[in-house]
Parts: C-alpha cells; sequence; structure tokens
C-alpha cells in the first residue's frame, strides 16, 4: 500500500505547461489516457524501433485494453538511422495509412525515435500532434523534454530540425528494466551534465548514482529533469542559456561524429558526450580557473565508468576539424560554453586549438 505523503510526493512530479507538460509514473498513464480522449485523434501512430517494439510496446498495450485500433511504425535502431531517408520511410508510411492533420503520433523509445518521431510529426503535412515516451534514460533527462526534433546529416549530428515542444511527455522507470548497461551510462552523462551547469549538491547525488534504487533512481530523473525545465523555460530557442545543456557537446559531438565516420568503435551519445566534458572542464579549468576538485572528481568517475578511448595527434586534428558544424557557431566563429565553476557558465568563448590539444593530454594521461 502506497502511504499517503508518498502519493502526494508522486502527484507532485508533474510539469504542467501549454505544451511540453511532462508526467511521471501512473499518474503519467492516466494523464495520457485523458489526452487522448480530448485530442480525439483521427488516428495513433506508434513509432518504436525494433529493439523499443519488443521490449517496451507490450508494456505500453497493456495499459490500453485494445481500447485504439493503433497504427504501427518501427525504425531500424541506432544512430546510423538518424537520417532524413529514415524520415522519407516514415512521412510514406504515414500517407500510405492515412494519416492526417489530425492524427497522433506517440515516440516510444530511445532519443533516436523521439528525435525523428518529433521531425517527422512536426514536418507531415505541417504538422501533426505528438506525444513522447522515453525508454532509455538519455531520451527521458534530455532528449525527450524540450523539443528538439531532428536529424542527422551524414555524421553530422542534429544538422536538420525544428525546435516544438511534443504536446505532453510520460516518464515511466519501469522501461529502464530493459535497458542495456551501456545505455544507461550514455544517459547518465546528461545527468553529471546538469550537475555541472546547475549545482554541486545534485552532481554528488549522480556520482552516487546506485541504478537497483529505484526511488533514488527515479528522484534523480525528475531532478535532471527539472533542471532542464528551468532552463527551456526561460531560453525555449537556445539563444543563450540554453547553451549551457550543450555543456560538453562542442568536443562531445565532433567526437561522435569523427567515431561515426572513422573505422573505429562507435561511440553512445553519452559515451562521447562525458568525454567531451572532461575536455570542456580542464579547457575551463585554464581558462577560467574551475576548480581542480572539480575536475579531478569529475574525470575519476567518468574514467571509472565509461572505456577510456585514445585519439592519436591527427585524428585530434580531425576532430577539430569537425567543430565548423557545431550549432552554436556564429559568423564563422567556434563557440564554446565553458564553467567558472559548477553553475557558473561562460558562453560564445574562443579556445585555441594548442589548448583542445592540452584537454586531449590531460584525458590521456588521466591516472585513477
Ligand atoms: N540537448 C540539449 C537541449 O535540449 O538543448
Amino acid at each position: 500500500m502506497v502511504s499517503q505523503s508518498a502519493q502526494i510526493l508522486v502527484m507532485q512530479k508533474k510539469i504542467i505547461k501549454d505544451r511540453g507538460s511532462v508526467y511521471l509514473g501512473q499518474d503519467g498513464w492516466d494523464q495520457l489516457a485523458k489526452i487522448i480522449r480530448e485530442l480525439n485523434p483521427s488516428k495513433i501512430f506508434i513509432l518504436t524501433d525494433l529493439h523499443t517494439q519488443e521490449l517496451c510496446l507490450p508494456y505500453f498495450l497493456s495499459h490500453f485494453n485494445g481500447e485504439y485500433a493503433f497504427e504501427f511504425l518501427t525504425l531500424l535502431p541506432g544512430e546510423r538511422y538518424k537520417n532524413i531517408a529514415a524520415c522519407t520511410e516514415a512521412w510514406g508510411q504515414l500517407s500510405i495509412k492515412g494519416a492526417d492533420r489530425n492524427s497522433l503520433m506517440i515516440n516510444l523509445g530511445g532519443g533516436v525515435v523521439t528525435d525523428l518521431g518529433g521531425f517527422v510529426a512536426c514536418t507531415y503535412q505541417r504538422g501533426m500532434e505528438f506525444i513522447n515516451i522515453p525508454t532509455s534514460l538519455l531520451s527521458m533527462v534530455d532528449a525527450a523534454v524540450g523539443g528538439k526534433n531532428g536529424v542527422d546529416l551524414g555524421t553530422l549530428k542534429n544538422q536538420i530540425g525544428i525546435i516544438k515542444n511534443p504536446h505532453s511527455v510520460l516518464i515511466d522507470t519501469h522501461f529502464l528494466t530493459t535497458l542495456p548497461d551501456a545505455e544507461f551510462k550514455s544517459g547518465m552523462a546528461e545527468m553529471i551534465k546538469h550537475g555541472l551547469i546547475h549545482s554541486e549538491a545534485y552532481l554528488e547525488r549522480v556520482v552516487q548514482i546506485d541504478k537497483t534504487q529505484s526511488d533514488m533512481l527515479e528522484g534523480l530523473i525528475w531532478d535532471s529533469i527539472c533542471i532542464k525545465n528551468e532552463v527551456i523555460t526561460e531560453d525555449p530557442f537556445e539563444k543563450g542559456l540554453r547553451k549551457t545543456l550543450n555543456y560538453g557537446h562542442t568536443l562531445g559531438h565532433a567526437i561522435e561524429s569523427y567515431c561515426l565516420e572513422a573505422d573505429r568503435r562507435t561511440l553512445l551519445h553519452g559515451e562521447a558526450i562525458a568525454i567531451g566534458m572532461i575536455l570542456a572542464n580542464y579547457i575551463s579549468y585554464e581558462m577560467f580557473s574551475f576548480p581542480e576538485k572539480t575536475l579531478q572528481r569529475v574525470t575519476k568517475f567518468i574514467c571509472q565508468h565509461y572505456a577510456k578511448e585514445s585519439f592519436s595527434e591527427h585524428e585530434i586534428e580531425e576532430i577539430i576539424k569537425l567543430l565548423i558544424f557545431d550549432k552554436k557557431n556564429s559568423h564563422g566563429s567556434i563557440q564554446f560554453v565553458l564553467l567558472e565553476d559548477i553553475g557558473k557558465h561562460k558562453l560564445n568563448c574562443t579556445v585555441p586549438n594548442d589548448l583542445i590539444h592540452r584537454a586531449f593530454n590531460f584525458y590521456r594521461d588521466f591516472q585513477f
């Protein structure tokens, strides 16, 4: 039996907005049923990839008792398929299956599904309604929340897209029970980022994460969403503050793209971002006296939890060349987000290449 205080706590865990409301747990499923009734869509499309079709769709369907004649769209899994060809396929399927502007798309999956599904929904017949149900940690704490929808251009990350909040987001940590450990760690990187850009207390809780403690995990996920929500509410279109959500992503995205195109292990998004954050912390330490204690602590945590990658001087040069495609760039200049301290950001920073090399050297030589 759930105690009254626990019930109140769960009831409090919702973020209500015109668009982009976020709901948690059973209350979220009740809200979803209500939203579907109110929207009264002409058809409901469930977008999954092959993994979430197998592992998550049955649990989703168990909440509906055959009430709706859902239509299903399935993507090939993985970042490699987050491209315009997959969108063309999905648009075609929507058209064949009779979707119209009053149809609803429910994106049930990780970051690729919610990013791509949101983009497909926003653009089909100039926009149909969509709801995100993230099933990976990364998608729960980041991708599914905040309205960034899009696809990659070749190996360049998220170059094509649109910012529009989903109607709603439903978070249910039950989906994480089937998530592979590497994917869990990939999501954890975005939680570390939320700690770095927001609060030492939250960062401390993340570095002590124990995923077997479901209450602890749910609390951390919710607080991550609240940190992100605070930022995107103030700056939905990334004119300033939202750039802080890209902490570690300037080099992280370049590393991710480089590994996708080079003949080496493809990194999960969070694995690349974890390295990007070590580099950003080091650059912040040299340029803005970011505390050495935090630099060491976060580097140790990341090196303990993520496989160490080595990059040759030539590869570092290739990664630096890719910085030109970062979406924060303006007027041809590459702009980093850096930190003076936890929660104290510096936007639009220019970083000399030799400092980037020193940051890679710091990562390479770090002993833990
Ligand atoms: N993932 C960064 C953002 O949503 O702005």
